[in-house]
């Protein structure tokens, strides 16, 4: 497909628009309750601008980034997304392998539609686990015995959905978990006879109906049955302790998704962890959370270096990578980004999004005047506006 007329995450996302019906392009884009949360996702960046130094011989640029004993050639990964078969079929392939071809952090969400070992062996592993978990060892006993069959080296927890979040959009535009069809939702198909045949009826008819493939130990139920343990069974049971349970018996590399305090990162580097996700779901849980660029000062100033610190939540631009990494960040994550880039055009289209991100970067960092991003730091950022925001912690 020729995607030359995209020049931005922006121009994927109206084209998603456009093919999505409603009700699934509402699903992806939408937030909670009133949006605040979402919103304030983007509005963050605004109250951060750079302070750029000139003649700095830019001519090598790098914007390579350690993590752990492993080396990227961009700080930026594709976050966990679920149900993504509703925007494009094998979506969570195509996701798979155009981060992998870029040697880029793809997470696997646990409500993934791809069983996990298939993308392992499409992809000669190195997925990212994303898991929603219950506060049952037994239960997580058997979950992680799977992943460990599977190979999986990095498994994400996620710890700010304990109960399900108050998304009135979805269920104005009848959506629901488990998946019910309806009139409503028939004629936004017909609306829209492209996703209708190449999503739609081409997964029903070579896949079947999109499964619950990663949740739990087994292979789960299509999406309109419960699975037999619940969506969310025991999940607001979750504490720290069970972290510490999961460290000890968890050889791989162990991180937690959705820290917002202070206190929580402190938890995490208490209990073994070896990284975080600031994030706020991409203001799909807590309405009112505040954005994660605005939390990550506060969270740097307590953790110990070089405890990785990760971020989501709102980037679109590769300038919004770098104020993240700016203030600390050790790699970035993009949702919807990715997800409106496979629904357009499959692992070309996630490709040209990730591209974007790191041509983004590249260009400003020369730009700034920091030829690698290991020297980039607060020091190019409006002392002004950074002082406001790390007051702001502070005062918390
Ligand atoms: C459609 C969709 C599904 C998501 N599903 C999950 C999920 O299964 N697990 C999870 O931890 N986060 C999930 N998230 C949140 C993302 O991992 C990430 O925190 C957020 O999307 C980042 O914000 P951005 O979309 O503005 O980049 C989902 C987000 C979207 C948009």
């Amino acid at each position: 497909m020729n995607l030359d007329s995209y020049f931005s995450v922006a121009d994927f996302e109206a084209a998603a628009r456009r093919l999505l019906p409603r009700a699934v392009y509402g699903y992806v884009v939408g937030g909670t309750e009133d949006g605040l949360t979402v919103n304030a996702n983007r509005q963050c960046f605004d109250q951060l601008m750079f302070r750029p130094r000139g003649l700095m011989g830019v001519a090598a640029r790098s914007q390579t980034v350690q993590l752990w004993d492993r080396s990227y050639p961009s700080p930026i990964g594709i976050a966990p997304m679920g149900i993504t078969a509703i925007c494009r079929r094998q979506c969570d392939m195509e996701l798979a392998k155009a981060a992998r071809a870029k040697g880029l952090p793809f997470v696997l969400s646990g409500v993934s539609n791809t069983p996990l070992e298939t993308i392992q062996a499409a992809t000669g592993g190195g997925t990212w686990y994303q898991g929603y978990f219950p506060g049952d060892t037994e239960r997580l006993e058997r979950i992680i015995d799977r992943l460990r069959k599977a190979d999986i080296d990095v498994l994400v927890v996620t710890s700010d959905t304990p109960v399900a979040a108050n998304r009135e959009n979805n269920e104005r535009n009848g959506f629901t978990l488990p998946f019910r069809p309806s009139w409503p939702l028939f004629w936004d198909g017909v609306r829209h006879p492209r996703w209708s045949y190449q999503v739609f009826l081409k997964t029903l008819l070579n896949e079947g109906i999109p499964r619950l493939a990663n949740l739990y130990e087994e292979i789960g139920p299509p999406i309109t049955r419960e699975p037999k343990q619940g969506f969310r069974g025991g999940r607001d049971l979750l504490t720290w302790d069970h972290l510490s349970w999961l460290r000890e018996r968890w050889p791989g590399k162990l991180v937690v998704k959705g820290i917002l305090h202070p206190d929580d990162a402190i938890e995490a580097v208490d209990r073994g962890m070896d990284g975080i996700i600031v994030s706020n779901h991409g203001g799909r849980q807590l309405d009112g959370a505040l954005p994660a660029l605005t939390a990550l000062p506060g969270i740097k100033a307590v953790v110990p270096e070089p405890f990785p610190v990760m971020i989501d939540g709102g980037f679109r631009r590769g300038t919004d990578v770098l104020k993240a990494v700016a203030l600390g960040a050790r790699m970035v994550f993009v949702g919807r980004p990715a997800l409106y880039g496979a629904t357009v055009a499959g692992q070309q289209g996630v490709a040209k999004v990730l591209d974007m991100f790191s041509t983004e970067i590249d260009r400003n960092l020369a730009l700034l005047g920091c030829p690698d991003i290991k020297d980039f730091g607060a020091y190019y950022l409006d002392p002004v506006q950074l002082a406001r925001m790390n007051g702001s912690q502070e005062t918390a």
